[in-house]
């Protein structure tokens, strides 16, 4: 499953990716958190120490020279689809079985950029193959304005995260008639800070045929971090995780089971190798 996670400024867009992801991981699934959002914050939620500065994708000049067979900047020629698959595992930083890509800002593209970094970003959402047993969940920036057609068909579903202030819910229908236009299929709603029912109520109906999985409450907890390294190197849930993982769960069924994708119940069958 690929899950894109968007919504107005600070509605909590970050904090529901790094639960998802958090959730997803600790039933086993290997997890590839992509943080597309230029001002990047997925990592300090993941438990990343702030002083780790991980380099974004797009500042990997020697690694998109490599794929894409071109020099840095713009102009000469270069490959449109660069060989992908192994960046989450070459290029990711691990918390435990979450490999978590920074996409980084490709500066200076303007609209309609085709620069080599640009190429390389652009196949990574479209063209990253998952394993079925795996999941990828993208933060997003504000918006989806910057959102291609391409990537936003490569993803099985998108959360368009709301919350009670007034105009968050108006943001999440235009951010559906978007996604719609885009020709995304699957587009869900996860109200965020609903300290009462009446409140889940008023967005549920204001939201009309956009389906709300669910809705999480107010915990100041969730201000630290969501997911952490444990001693024996699987990622952990922080406390704030744990008190909300059954609402996560709720959600992630919830979505598979209007997507119809495979069930998230690891038998250990049909498992391959990693
Ligand atoms: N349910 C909640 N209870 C308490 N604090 C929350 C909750 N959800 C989010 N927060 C806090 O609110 C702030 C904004 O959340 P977050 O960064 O997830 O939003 P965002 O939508 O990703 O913002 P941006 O648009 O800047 O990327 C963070 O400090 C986060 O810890
Ligand atoms: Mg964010």
């Amino acid at each position: 499953m690929k899950i894109a996670v968007s919504g107005k400024g600070g509605v909590g867009k970050t904090t529901l990716a790094a639960m998802l992801s958090g959730a997803l991981v600790l039933e086993d699934h290997r997890v590839i958190a992509l943080d597309a959002d230029p001002d990047a914050n997925l990592a300090s939620a993941l438990g990343v120490p702030a002083e780790e500065q991980i380099t974004p994708l797009s500042e990997m000049d020697e690694m998109i020279k490599e794929r894409t067979g071109a020099e840095s900047g713009y102009g000469g020629y270069f490959k449109l689809n660069p060989k992908v698959d192994d960046i989450p595992e070459e290029y990711g930083r691990r918390i435990g079985n979450i490999h978590l890509l920074v996409l980084g800002g490709v500066k200076g593209g303007g609209e309609g950029c085709i620069c080599p970094a640009s190429a390389l970003l652009k196949a990574l959402l479209v063209h990253l193959a998952i394993h079925r047993d795996d999941a990828l969940i993208m933060d997003m920036e504000a918006g989806i304005e910057h959102l291609g057609r391409g990537t936003a068909q490569s993803m099985d579903a998108m959360i368009v995260v709301v919350d009670p202030s007034p105009w968050s819910v108006q943001t999440g229908q235009r951010i559906k008639k978007l996604a719609g236009d885009l020709g995304m299929k699957n587009i869900f709603a996860v109200a965020n800070r609903t300290d009462e029912q009446s409140q889940v109520d008023i967005i549920r109906k204001q939201l009309g045929d956009v389906p709300l999985i669910g809705h999480l409450p107010t915990d100041d907890r969730l201000q630290g971090h969501i997911v952490e390294m444990g001693p024996d190197g699987q990622a952990k849930p922080s406390e704030a995780l744990t008190a909300n993982l059954q609402s996560i769960r709720a959600m992630l069924n919830e979505i598979q089971i209007r997507v119809g994708a495979v069930s998230t119940v690891p038998d250990g069958s049909d498992k391959e190798s990693r």
